[in-house]
């Protein structure tokens, strides 16, 4: 017999064919019974009348539990009332594992509970959405790099030097020398970048946040293109034209899901209309911030509260550029209308987001960089590769990297990035 899966029912209308997957839930009465199976592609409706199927096979329902595995038989019948508009009238019930009491029942549970059984949590239909538009959202963003001319080149993790600051570093020992898990493949992107030209990496990276954030997870998965002779501008554009082919796919291909998470859709439709996506510079941030009510000092790095102000400021995502020298790191080149400024830029979700990119144009000249990195304490030594990229051949460059997560998070409304990401890790979480 055919094995079919729920998302594609409408295949196989009037035949009979077997779905292999879980009991999700059932109910019924007497002589008839309806099981919820989900197979991983969608629930589907399966009915049993005693009588019309072999009495074992009826009472094998009977008998299974929440998220006992079956392979059940039917003939697909298409129905408007039923979730997804195919139901099975089934014809066999085999189970292949009884459940034992299921810990996640429909009633509420805590968000600890949930997440300590977040290897069972993921079963459920929000996460099971939250999943599905985060596979797609990374094979959109795939699928855009490779339009526009870039290569995937993958950084390693294991790094001797820092990217992004030490105080967020993990320090690991890699036979006897010091190592670092990665914070940001950024550096070897821009060594990748003078070879291929123009170049992503998008993978794992690692910062040992002791914030208790919704925004912040101590492994996330990063998205970093870099762009040789690309200045400040072809990062901005490359970013807009990216974000908004994630949510133009993301609003093609998963609707339903985001209908499943109860996602208002105005804001993100908003993003993919024609007008271009607002661009300021910090002073003017300030001009929004002051009035708006934050007392962040001007001159150092905006906090949560300004790009929850920011973004809600206005109605889509929102870059800010030519940030204080200070706030932002070693490796950003300065300004030349301004010595106080750098060519940074991030970019801030709409509705309270947050920062979802950052990047800018990286600095050119290996005297300036020598002296950024003594500038900000870190060992010329561990930097001699990436000196070397200003000997040989250097040209200006620019590039940045997108939080994975925060885009998922965005994009399906949720709370906290401890959901946008399978099995999350934050300072309290390395379980399950
Ligand atoms: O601004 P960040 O630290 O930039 C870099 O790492 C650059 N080296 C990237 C580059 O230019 N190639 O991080 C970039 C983005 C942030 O805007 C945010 O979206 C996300 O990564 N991010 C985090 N996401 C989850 N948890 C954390 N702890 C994050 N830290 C940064
Ligand atoms: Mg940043």
């Amino acid at each position: 017999m055919t094995r079919a899966t729920v998302d594609r029912l409408s295949e196989y209308v009037g035949q009979e064919v077997e779905i292999a997957g879980w009991l999700f839930n059932k109910r019924g009465k007497g002589k008839l019974q309806f099981l919820l199976i989900r197979d991983g592609t969608g629930i589907v409706q399966g009915v049993a009348f005693r009588g019309e199927i072999d009495e074992a096979d009826f009472e094998a329902g009977l008998a299974l539990t929440q998220e006992s595995s079956l392979i059940a038989a039917g003939t697909v019948r298409e129905d408007k009332r039923a979730p997804g508009g195919y139901e099975l009238s089934l014809s066999s019930i085999r189970p292949v594992q009884i459940a034992e009491e299921y810990p996640i029942s429909p009633k509420a549970h805590g968000t600890g509970f949930l997440m300590d059984h977040r290897h069972l949590w993921i079963r459920s239909r929000r996460q099971h959405a939250v999943l599905r538009i985060r596979d797609e959202i990374v094979r959109s963003i795939r699928d855009y790099m490779a339009s526009q001319g870039f290569y995937l080149v993958d950084a390693p993790i294991f790094t001797p030097n820092a990217c992004e600051g030490t105080s967020t570093l993990f320090e690991t020992d890699y036979f006897g020398q010091e190592a670092y898990l990665s914070q940001s493949g950024q550096l070897y992107m821009e060594a990748a970048c003078f070879a291929l030209g123009k170049v992503y990496c998008f993978g794992p990276t690692f910062r040992a946040e002791k914030s208790k954030t919704r925004r912040h997870l101590t492994e996330f998965w990063m998205m970093e293109p870099e762009i040789a002779f690309g200045e400040l501008g072809d990062a901005m554009d490359l970013a807009e034209g990216l974000v908004r082919s994630i949510i133009e796919r993301t609003l093609e291909e998963r609707r339903g899901d985001l209908e499943t998470l109860e996602r208002d859709l105005a804001p993100l439709e908003k993003v993919v209309d024609d007008s271009p996506f607002p661009r300021i510079t910090y002073d003017r941030a300030f001009e929004i911030l002051g009035p708006a009510g934050s007392d962040t000092p001007f001159g150092s790095d905006l906090g949560g509260g300004d790009e929850t102000i920011l973004g809600e400021h206005f109605d889509r995502p929102l870059m800010v550029t030519h940030w204080p020298k200070e706030v932002k790191a070693f490796y950003m080149e300065t300004d030349p209308d301004d010595p106080t400024r750098v060519l940074g830029v991030d970019m801030i979700a709409p509705e309270g987001y947050g920062v979802i990119i950052g990047g800018g144009q990286r600095m050119e000249s290996l005297e300036e960089l020598e002296k950024a990195i003594d500038d900000h304490d870190l060992p010329q030594e561990a930097f001699a590769w990436f000196k070397d990229l200003r000997r040989y051949g250097s040209v200006r460059h620019a590039g940045f990297g997108m939080g994975l997560e925060r885009v998922v998070t965005w994009i399906c409304g949720l709370d906290h990035l401890r959901e946008a990401i399978p099995f999350p890790r934050t300072m309290q979480r390395l379980y399950p």
